[in-house]
């Protein structure tokens, strides 16, 4: 199968990046609602694929992915709630993702995994579920290029942000140092919530249903106007916890 890529991502930075979760999207219309999301200024698009075994949820495969990858214009940022995750990654990889995240808890080679996901040449990221403490990327900080922190546990959309994952967003930050690794915070984030994860230090943010509630792809303005929010409220409190 060919690697279908939208442009290589930007280099590195620590900017807000905003990544609506087409999981709140009209799964009868992946194509129009990316196009719709990133025509409204999204950074980055974040697909949750769901096995109904990892989490009590089923979502779509490889197939689905490299699909909609040719309506993304930017970065596909792709989620695995899948186990096991090794014997699929190079499918996600080959269906175009720029990012690959694996669970932590997913599997028994957490190491590896992230290995094959750089050597196919895509970019790693590690997802930590709300009861898996901070330390469980300890020792693969030089394998990743992303951390995403659950502020819900994985299955659903529409959950609320469980507060408590604050503190470990403040201990990832700690423990990343200088080093380019994202922080992304995945659940409940609102332009209530995003404040207070990005005052602990982290920089992508993603959002279903506080991006895609009131608007569908013939009424975008307002998806433009849920991601400018959550936006401008992450934006401010970086400006705040910078001062
Ligand atoms: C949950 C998914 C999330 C989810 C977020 O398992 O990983 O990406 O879609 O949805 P909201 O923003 O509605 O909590
Ligand atoms: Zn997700």
């Amino acid at each position: 199968m060919k690697v279908s890529k939208g442009p290589p991502m930007k280099p590195f930075d620590r900017s807000i990046k905003i990544a609506p979760s087409i999981l709140s999207a009209d799964f009868a219309n992946f194509g129009a609602e990316c196009r719709a999301i990133e025509a409204q200024g999204c950074d980055w698009v974040h697909v949750d694929v769901m096995d109904g075994h990892y989490v009590p949820n089923i979502t779509f495969g490889p197939a689905t992915c490299a699909a909609i990858r040719k309506h993304i214009k930017g970065v596909m940022d792709v989620h695995l709630m899948i186990a096991p995750v090794d014997p699929y990654i190079e499918a996600f990889v080959k269906a175009g993702s720029d990012i690959v995240t694996v669970h932590a808890e997913a599997g028994p080679h957490l190491d590896r995994s992230l290995q094959l996901i750089r050597s196919l040449g895509a970019k790693a990221g590690v997802s930590l579920n709300p009861s898996t403490p901070a330390s469980a990327i300890e020792f693969i900080l030089d394998r990743i290029d992303l951390v995403l922190i659950m502020t819900v546990n994985p299955g659903f959309g529409g959950q609320s942000f469980i507060e408590s994952q604050v503190e470990k967003v403040r201990q990832i930050r700690a423990m990343i140092g200088d080093r380019p690794i994202h922080i992304e915070i995945d659940g409940g984030i609102t332009p209530e919530t995003a404040p207070l994860v990005v005052a602990a230090g982290a920089d992508a943010l993603v959002a279903g249903s506080a991006v895609f509630k009131g608007g569908s792809v013939d009424n975008p303005e307002v998806y433009g106007r849920n991601i400018a929010a959550i936006r401008a409220a992450a934006e401010a409190a970086r400006v705040k916890s910078a001062a």
